[in-house]
């Protein structure tokens, strides 16, 4: 596909801005939610004690909110390696306030190799508050992500408690 295209971000992607873009939106896809069901060998873990991180789960009738960049082509080139740990592009409809249009989201698809799945919320918190890696610790991944959704207005109940369980054990 030639020109600017819109990607969805939905984790790292709303917070962590390395990249360039020409306009940014809130937005929603439909049909799935966010959970931190995906391993990161490469960012906020190591290879032998992976973090976590969110992917997409399909969940009919559910909405995930997030927030939409216009990017041009190239960008996919840094983007693909940044998410180079298990996710792969998905085309999916990007739902704006007033219109609708096709765009790119990055998905560890259930069963990748990266892919952790679900625990209980406690065990996931002690992963997450002993984990770091290369971007840094797996906790302040949760805490941005937290505070870039309430800065949208969005509520997600998975992440917010999961970020109240880290910070209540996390005593670093
Ligand atoms: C995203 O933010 O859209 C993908 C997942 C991540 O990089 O955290």
């Amino acid at each position: 596909m030639n020109g600017p295209q819109w990607l969805f971000g939905y984790g790292s992607l709303i917070w962590k801005q390395d990249f360039p873009f020409i306009e940014a939106r809130p937005a929603f896809i439909d049909g799935w939610v966010r959970r931190f069901w995906q391993g990161s060998h490469d960012h906020r873990g190591v290879p032998d004690d992976p973090g976590r991180v969110v992917t997409l789960i399909e969940a009919p009738g559910e909405r995930c909110y997030g927030r939409a960049f216009l990017i041009e082509p190239d960008v996919f080139e840094h983007l693909d390696d940044r998410e180079v740990n298990g996710y792969e592009r998905h085309r999916v409809d990007v739902h704006f306030d007033d219109s609708q249009l096709l765009g790119v989201v990055y998905i560890g698809h259930v069963g990748n190799f990266a892919f952790l799945g679900d625990a209980p919320l406690e065990d996931m918190a002690a992963q997450i508050r002993r984990c770091a890696g290369p971007s840094g610790r797996n906790v302040d991944y949760v805490v941005e992500l937290a505070r870039a959704l309430r800065d949208l207005g969005v509520t997600d109940p998975h992440v917010f408690e999961l970020e109240a369980r880290v910070l209540q054990t996390d005593s670093c």
